[in-house]
């Protein structure tokens, strides 16, 4: 944190001083991935977004998402919807789940998600952004924090007006991804939003957009003024990114270290990455799964194209395991 700012919601006072989290990736971070990030040092991992209305239907597969591995002491919960009332009902139940935080997601740009008036449809109505912020905050005592877009498209930027809406409404943080809804994940982020509304808002501004290293996210906090850095994409197939961000933050004048990594422990995250996806989701879910994973963790490696091409037929365990194995042997051979 800044130090001007009240810090949002609790975590332990050294996580503020590296303020790194896994961002909402739906599709990515799972139970699973966020354990990974957990250990490898992430200050805060949040859900991947929640459908408000089918955790209100009890649908049971919903539930689920909601579960936390044993490491992950605190995450934070993503929501998203378009009803306050719907949205207050998920927030009491995600309550009895004790995050430190319930996000709203404002950015969202998949149509069948913006046809309900979800996600970045709500960009439009700033004055639904605070309807639902505040009967979030009617119906849990936890805190609400909201992500959002900069705007619907490059002629309606509106960020000063949705995150003022949301934070009149009682929002103690908003995340600002630097990218209108209208740019998809095209484009670069931009960053000088992030810094603007860094510096007018009276609650803690996280910054999202293109921060793919540990030089990345310093430049970013550096740059912006930011109080925080969500990272989605950067730390894909990469949770070392997080390593590296707590050590820099402990040592600072060592400087962002974004060397190549050991194919060894790459190998081992990706094993251990595996095991626990195979421990909440079953052996052929969970390898299914992984493909993506496996991809992320072995891209640019010297071998990784041909290990990739086996790797999206793998549907146990021991068939990646002959992969992951094969990747610690070209550690070996390499000079
Ligand atoms: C595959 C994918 C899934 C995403 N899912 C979510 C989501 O569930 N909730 C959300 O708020 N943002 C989601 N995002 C957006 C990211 O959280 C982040 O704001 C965006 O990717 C920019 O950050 P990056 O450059 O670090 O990837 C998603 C992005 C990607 C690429």
């Amino acid at each position: 944190m800044n130090g001007t700012k009240a810090t949002p919601f609790a975590l332990e006072e050294e996580k503020w001083r590296a303020p790194y989290f896994l961002a909402p990736v739906a599709g990515y971070s799972d139970i699973a991935f966020r354990a990974i990030c957990t250990e490898f040092g992430a200050a805060l991992c949040y859900t991947e977004m929640i459908s408000a209305e089918a955790l209100v239907r009890g649908h049971p597969r919903t539930k689920e998402l909601l579960a936390r591995d044993p490491i992950e002491v605190r995450y934070a919960v993503q929501l998203f919807g378009s009803d306050p009332k719907t949205l207050a009902k998920a927030a009491q139940i995600v309550s009895a789940y004790n995050p430190v935080v319930i996000d709203l997601n404002c950015g969202c740009p998949v149509p069948k998600i913006i046809k309900a008036g979800a996600g970045s449809a709500l960009l439009r109505t700033p004055a639904r952004i605070g309807e639902i912020v505040r009967a979030m905050r009617d119906a849990t005592a936890l805190p609400i924090s909201v992500k959002l877009r900069t705007g619907w498209d490059q002629n309606s930027i509106n960020y000063f007006e949705t995150s003022s809406a949301a934070i009149e409404a009682g929002a103690c943080a908003i995340t600002l991804h630097g990218r209108t809804r209208a740019q998809g994940y095209s484009g670069s982020a931009d960053w000088a939003a992030i810094k603007a509304l860094a510096a007018q808002t009276s609650v803690p501004v996280f910054g999202s957009g293109d921060v793919f290293s540990a030089k990345d996210a310093i430049a970013m906090r550096r740059m912006t003024g930011c109080d925080g850095v969500m990272i989605a994409r950067g730390a894909i197939g990469n949770p070392f990114i997080f390593t590296r961000l707590k050590t820099l933050a402990i040592q600072p004048e060592a400087g962002p270290s974004d060397s190549p990594l050991s194919p060894c422990l790459i190998a081992q995250t990706a094993r251990h990455h595996l095991a626990l996806a195979i421990q909440y989701l079953g052996e052929k879910n969970a390898c299914i799964e992984f493909r993506k994973h496996f991809c992320a963790y072995t891209k640019g490696l010297p071998g990784g194209a041909a290990l990739r091409a086996k790797a999206v037929r793998c549907t146990s365990f021991n068939e990646y395991e002959a992969l992951l194995t094969e990747l610690e042997n070209s550690a070996d051979s390499q000079p």
